[in-house]
């Protein structure tokens, strides 16, 4: 019996997430948590005559337990979105207590559970996540995931446009780094099957990836960010970690882990300078079976956009961990 857990589950990801869960025949017991409306999101998407089991809580009553508990999988979407003219790391003062209370939780009851963390500032969120697992005695690295596949189904899409390919889903693009502006890094050169891109367009190309949520966020207009393709990226990814979890093999997917403690991570913590950073990683009945090192046998060009990406993702990555430790 698989339980799935979506905390956020009433906010603009959280539905379009929670009905594609719904509809995994993976998943057989579906739990809805959010601060608000999750006895209306879950009455209504239990009408569906799929056959994951659909329950719904609130905070009070110790609601967050509950649904946290004994959970195989935990996607967490929870926080608020930009408006235009803010930045990822402008949410980190309201998002990262909201993920570092919702990881207390899965800690205390669900401590086996993968944990899918979407909320941004993803590149300070999961080292958050880590340190509060580290400090109640139940992290693995091989569980923690920092959702990072909207860029690589943005990268296939808009490669897929330029490349004449019919469609992106034909594509594998590997983007590496982490997730906001330029510490995204697209890895044109490792297209599989390969697409040159032509030189008057690279840079316009980085560009879009790296700022695609940009893109979502001006057109909404002040009404968030991108939701719809993020629910897409979102399943995409979980319903990888629940195939490999029962046996699939040869599931590929970039996500943002903690170097040190997944296999094959030793070697890129060394050659970033870095504890976290989005990698390919192969899924199994544990999570990560390992990583390989994104970064052998690429461009120049490359290279200089990983360089970018690590000053980054340095102070990033310390906010978090700092913030675990003494939080406000
Ligand atoms: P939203 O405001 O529509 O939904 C967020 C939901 O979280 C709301 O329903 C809210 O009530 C809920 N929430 C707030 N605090 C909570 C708590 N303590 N426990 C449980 N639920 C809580 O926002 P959205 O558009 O769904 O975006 C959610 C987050 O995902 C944002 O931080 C956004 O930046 C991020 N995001 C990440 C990616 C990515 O690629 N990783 C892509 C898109 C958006
Ligand atoms: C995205 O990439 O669309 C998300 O991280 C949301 C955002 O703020 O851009």
């Amino acid at each position: 019996m698989v339980k799935a857990v979506v905390a956020g589950a009433s906010g603009g990801i959280g539905q379009p997430l929670s009905l594609l869960l719904k509809l995994c025949p993976l998943v057989d017991e579906l739990a809805l948590y959010d601060v608000v409306n999750t006895p209306g999101v879950a009455t209504d998407i239990s009408h569906i005559s799929s056959t994951a089991k659909v329950t719904g809580y609130l905070p009070k009553d110790d609601g967050g337990k509950l649904a946290f508990k004994d959970a195989d999988i935990i996607v967490i979407p929870a926080g608020i979105p930009r408006k235009p003219g803010m930045t990822r790391d402008d949410l980190f003062k309201i998002n990262a207590g909201i993920v570092k209370s919702l990881i207390e939780i899965a800690a205390d009851v669900a401590p086996n559970a993968f944990i899918l963390v979407i909320s941004n500032p993803v590149n300070s969120t999961v080292p958050i996540a880590a340190e509060v697992l580290k400090a109640k005695g139940v992290f693995n690295a091989q569980k923690l995931f920092g959702v990072t596949t909207l860029d690589v189904v943005r990268a296939e899409t808009f490669v897929a446009e330029i490349g004449g390919k019919k469609t992106g889903s034909e594509l594998t693009v590997p983007v590496i780094g982490g997730h906001s502006g330029e510490t995204i890094v697209p890895i044109f050169s490792k297209i599989s099957p390969s697409v040159t891109i032509p030189d008057d367009k690279y840079d316009a190309l980085v560009n879009r990836v790296q700022f695609g949520g940009d893109e979502v966020v001006k057109a909404k207009d002040g009404a968030g960010s991108a939701t719809l393709s993020m629910a897409f990226a979102g399943f995409r990814f979980a319903e990888k970690v629940l195939k490999a979890a029962k046996g699939e093999k040869g599931l590929v997917e970039p996500s943002f882990v903690y170097l040190p403690g997944v296999p094959g991570g030793e070697e890129i913590a060394k050659a970033t300078g870095l504890d976290f950073f989005s990698v390919p990683v192969e899924l199994g009945p544990n999570g990560v079976e390992k990583v390989t090192n994104p970064l052998t046998g690429i461009t120049e060009k490359e290279k200089s956009l990983v360089d970018i990406a690590i000053e980054g993702l340095k102070g990033n990555i310390e906010k978090g961990v700092s913030f675990a430790h003494n939080p406000p």
